[in-house]
């Protein structure tokens, strides 16, 4: 028997300004599109915005609906349009970040399971790292330098066979 362990370390950043510029200008961004989410049901309005590496910024907002299972995140919808208007451009940054209505919104959140499953899975396909950038509107920023750290033993196309 061997136990195996996996860890994983991400850099902690008082605040949006502590960060390097690059990083604030595309957080700004994700802040920026929390307007355009569609969330009259949580009232948790998630903004993302990436950075491919021709230089194009991309952004999604989470999308709701009155049967709740049909909602989306804001990854998801903003995986969708980079993959549908730029396929096959690697993402090099995704910032996220987001505001409540009911709550402060003063601490980052991370992609939920199914967002971690769907960002691998892009991360794979165009073989480059994502850089994660998660905040909350006022705050500590989290930095990640990829989403596999996120989803260890993870579940990919390797293990289906056609
Ligand atoms: N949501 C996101 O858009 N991204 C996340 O990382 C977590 C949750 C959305 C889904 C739903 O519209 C709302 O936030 C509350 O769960």
């Amino acid at each position: 028997m061997e136990e195996i362990k996996f860890g994983f370390s991400y850099s902690s950043y008082g605040s949006i300004n502590d960060l390097p510029e690059h990083l604030q200008n595309l957080l700004e961004k994700a802040k920026e599109v929390t307007k355009h989410a569609y969330a009259p049901y949580s009232r948790f309005h998630v903004g993302a915005a990436a950075r491919l590496v021709n230089g194009e910024t991309i952004t999604g907002t989470n999308q709701e609906n009155a049967s709740f299972p049909v909602g989306l995140c804001a990854e998801r919808v903003l995986l969708s349009a980079i993959s549908s208007q730029h396929p096959d451009v690697p993402i090099e940054i995704i910032a996220i970040s987001y505001k409540s209505a009911h709550q402060q919104s003063d601490h980052p959140i991370a992609p939920c399971g199914i967002c971690r499953q769907t960002l691998l899975e892009y991360e794979i396909r165009l073989k480059s790292p994502i850089q994660l950038v998660l905040a909350g509107f006022t705050g500590k920023v989290y930095v990640l330098d990829s989403v596999s750290t996120l989803l260890p033993l993870a579940f990919s196309s390797g293990e289906l066979q056609f």
